[in-house]
């Protein structure tokens, strides 16, 4: 298949090209760099510097390489950025996802994979989540996450454009080729990497949530999981539609396994050998205290599977390529 990434020179986004590449597919990749890194695109994928929202030059670059599927991983993604700027938030991830669709319309390519996210459920009430949980997010990253999959929901009723929204958890581990590199990082695995790295204690925030330990429970999952998972989803918009099956769908991508923030920081320091400095301080406002997926839909539909869950699998893969590249990527290709 000839496939636009979107995002591709990005974390998920680079593992993802990684992987369609290997499966045989031709990838053409659309990033402006603004958070990714040139040298984390593969040569094999044919790199364009420029946004996913300048609507006339998306439309030139589908018609010109006859693209057959877009994989939308692009946009802004910082929590607490979304909720100071949502004026950003909406520009990019609504405004621009917009535009993204209508040069898709225009070239004619009505096949879309979308990154979404975990946030379009804001604090769940109960749990493992599945798809039928109300959406419900509580900053303008997730409402505007949530926006774009309904505005591909509308397209795909009246337009029949093909999509599909993955949800995902918490994104973890690294490629033996590309790992996480992002400034400012957010991420709690890289954060406590960088704590055992550096010798700087990290900030636990908070340790009195009602989960075992008292520290929140997330769901993780092993980056090159989703990006086989978003190889099958590329694959299944194409499958012809039974009657009555909407053309949009859904899916939740974790592993169903929820670790605390302590067990993640064990996990850690065994896998770099050293006890991690931290501190703990009061909670983060708006941090739920457990968000663990049913990934039950993605394993019916897509007949996914998650292969690397283990805690172990994700650090000692993440510790491995931050001491391959302690720089991170530099800015070569
Ligand atoms: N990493 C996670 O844990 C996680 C969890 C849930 C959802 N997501 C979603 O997955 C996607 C990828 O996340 P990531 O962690 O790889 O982020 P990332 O910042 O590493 O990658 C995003 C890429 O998009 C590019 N980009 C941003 N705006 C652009 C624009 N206007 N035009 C072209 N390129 C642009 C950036 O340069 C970057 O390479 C995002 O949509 C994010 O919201 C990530």
């Amino acid at each position: 298949m000839r496939i636009l990434v979107t995002g591709g020179a990005g974390y998920v986004g680079s593992v993802t090209v990684e992987r369609l590449l290997a499966a045989g597919h031709a990838v053409w990749v659309l990033d402006d760099v603004s958070t990714g890194h040139a040298a984390a695109v593969p040569r094999e994928a044919t790199l364009t510097v420029a946004s996913y929202t300048d609507e006339d030059r998306v439309t030139r670059l589908l018609v010109d390489n006859s693209i057959e599927a877009i994989l939308h991983c692009a946009a802004r993604s910082l929590v607490g950025e979304s909720i100071r700027e949502p004026s950003i938030y909406y520009r990019a991830n609504v405004v621009g996802g917009v535009a993204l669709l209508e040069a898709a319309r225009r070239a004619g390519v009505g096949r879309i994979v979308f990154s979404s996210t975990a946030a379009v459920y804001g604090i769940p009430a109960t749990t493992p989540i599945t798809e039928a949980a109300p959406l419900d997010p509580i900053n303008p990253y997730g409402e505007t996450k949530r926006t774009f999959e309904v505005a591909m929901r509308w397209y795909g009723a009246a337009y029949g454009l093909r999509s599909i929204s993955l949800r995902y958890f918490n994104v973890a581990g690294a490629s033996e080729r590309n790992g996480e590199d992002h400034d400012p990082e957010t991420h709690l695995i890289p954060t406590i990497l960088g704590a055992a790295a550096s010798g700087q204690p990290m900030a636990l925030f908070g340790d009195d949530y009602p989960t075992p330990d008292g520290t929140p429970i997330r769901d993780y999952i092993h980056v090159e999981d989703l990006a086989n998972a978003h190889e099958l989803a590329l694959a299944a918009t194409g499958v012809p539609l039974e009657p009555g099956t909407p053309p949009a769908v859904s899916l939740n991508l974790g592993t169903g396994t929820g670790f605390s923030v302590r067990d993640v920081i064990g996990a850690a320091e065994a896998a770099v050998g050293r006890p991690i400095p931290y501190s703990t301080g009061p909670r983060r406002a708006g941090d739920p205290p457990i968000l663990v997926a049913s990934a039950e839909r993605a394993r019916e539909l897509l007949g996914w599977t998650p292969r690397r869950g283990s805690l172990a699998e994700m650090i000692g893969s993440a510790w491995r390529w931050r001491q391959a590249h302690p720089g991170g990527y530099g800015e070569t290709r």
